[in-house]
């Protein structure tokens, strides 16, 4: 996004005559820029009933204090402190409810996870960007609080009875911090061995996600893609998951390892980065 008229002039001459996007650049729409924080609140829907999942936050850009490119998330955490009540009672009614109905108005029976990117502005809440799928890594800080057997909750989306399903969570926050490798995002290395992950799981109340990583011929766990891991971890408040999390990711090494230090609030003491 633009910070002067000039930012603005340059970028559409690199779309729209450099064609940096290709034949994608014939046609450029200019939104309202909106100011605010941004939350994902995820919900699944069996094309009747919905059911609101916990609102998350997640961090998009490569490097602390959102700086850098964007990238498809390097960190997450749970519920997101900058939502209330009667903002997702409205999310609920002013966007979850009306998409669902579209949906049925234009003969579309859809039912699995809406995900629904908004921003929180002084005029309320404003949709960003819709995606009918889990966020990543929202999904992961998601995934640690619920109680309830996720396979049930899909089985209900598709058998339409979302509403007899009663869905447990578990209250304490969680947070979800990403490993990238060297160079994501824009060419990421692939495979670096990684050391630690089995001391990272070795903790209380923390979960290794594994995204880009793979085998190779000796056995050794290796990076195979741009974001590598997801250290989740749980506690009694968000600053205590977020402490908790970060413990668990200096367990954890491997080389050109990228992570943010200030998920889910400042920045803590950088992780290791062999
Ligand atoms: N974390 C953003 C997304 O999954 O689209």
């Amino acid at each position: 996004m633009p910070e002067s008229t000039k930012e603005a002039s340059d970028a559409i001459r690199l779309i729209m005559d450099e064609r940096a996007f290709g034949d994608a650049g014939k046609k450029v729409i200019v939104e309202e820029r909106l100011q605010g924080r941004e939350v994902s609140v995820l919900a699944i829907t069996d094309g009747r009933s919905i059911l609101v999942l916990p609102p998350c936050q997640d961090h998009k850009r490569l490097l602390d204090d959102d700086r850098g490119p964007n990238t498809g998330g390097m960190g997450a955490f749970c519920p997101s402190d900058a939502i209330d009540e009667t903002t997702m009672a409205r999310i609920e009614r002013e966007v979850l409810v009306p998409t669902v109905d579209a949906l049925k108005r234009d003969g579309i029976d859809y039912r699995g996870v809406l995900y629904a990117g908004l921003m929180l502005t002084h005029a309320g809440p404003k949709v960003l960007e819709f995606n009918v799928r889990f966020g990543d890594p929202e999904c992961q800080a998601l995934m640690v609080r619920l109680r309830s057997d996720a396979i049930e909750l899909m089985l209900a989306a598709c058998t339409r009875t979302l509403d007899k399903v009663d869905v447990e969570w578990d209250p304490r926050p969680s947070v979800c911090i990403v490993l990238a490798s060297d160079g994501y995002p824009a060419k990421p290395r692939k495979g670096t061995p990684i050391h630690g992950i089995e001391d990272a799981e070795a903790m209380e109340d923390v979960t290794v996600f594994h995204a880009g990583t793979a085998r190779n011929a000796d056995g050794d766990i290796v990076t195979a893609g741009g974001r590598v891991l997801n250290v989740v971890a749980l506690g009694d408040t968000l600053p205590a998951a977020r402490e908790r999390a970060y413990e668990a990711v200096r367990r954890i090494r491997f080389e050109g390892m990228q992570v943010r230090s200030d998920i889910a609030g400042q920045t803590v003491a950088t992780p290791n980065r062999a």
